[in-house]
């Protein structure tokens, strides 16, 4: 690979993939070539939104996974659907980052923990984005000292779409 940027593909264009993007357009180290969602408009979008030369396109992420000039998929699809894209990947001999929750049940987390463990490549799997503005924010207001000593933390949020 060099010197080269690791050539990204984002399986999932909904909402949290913006939050996947803005890393991948501030570091020279990663690039998106590659967007895959069910829906194709609204990958055409992202990939215009986010600003992506010639990208590749699909609504089907096996295909994917048999591009040779994709390194690293991003998976963020519904939960339902973790367990067998991270299969695919590891089978298709990318490195592979999952969003949470890894699967749906224990059953399937044993399996993945299996492949990944015996995967000789990067495999990880993102847990909650605690760098999302609104929680830092909050942060910032209890260091401050905004509402004295919290004694617990419960957080609803309204994930509604801006397009
Ligand atoms: N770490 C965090 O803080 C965080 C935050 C939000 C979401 N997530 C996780 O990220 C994942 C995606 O969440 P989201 O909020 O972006 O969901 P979303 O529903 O907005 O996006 C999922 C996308 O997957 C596409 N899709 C569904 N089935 C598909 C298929 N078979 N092939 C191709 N595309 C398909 C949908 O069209 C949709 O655009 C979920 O597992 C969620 O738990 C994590």
């Amino acid at each position: 690979m060099g010197n080269q940027p690791v050539r990204v593909a984002i399986l999932g264009t909904g909402r949290i993939s913006d939050l996947h993007a803005i890393e991948y357009k501030q570091n020279p180290k990663g690039k998106i070539v590659a967007l895959c969602d069910q829906n194709v408009k609204q990958a055409q979008s992202q990939a215009e939104a986010w600003g992506v030369d010639d990208p590749i396109i699909s609504d089907d992420y096996r295909e994917i996974l048999a591009r040779p000039d994709v390194d690293l998929v991003e998976i963020l699809l519904p939960h339902h659907l973790h367990l067998q894209a991270a299969l695919d990947a590891i089978a298709a001999g990318k490195m592979v980052s999952l969003q949470k929750p890894m699967c749906m049940n224990m059953e399937e987390a044993d399996i993945l923990v299996e492949a990944a463990e015996s995967y000789d490549r990067p495999f990880k799997i993102f847990e909650n984005f605690i760098f999302h503005p609104p929680v830092l924010k909050a942060k910032e207001l209890v260091d401050a000292g905004a509402i004295g000593d919290p004694i617990s933390i419960r957080i609803k949020s309204n994930p509604g779409k801006s397009k």
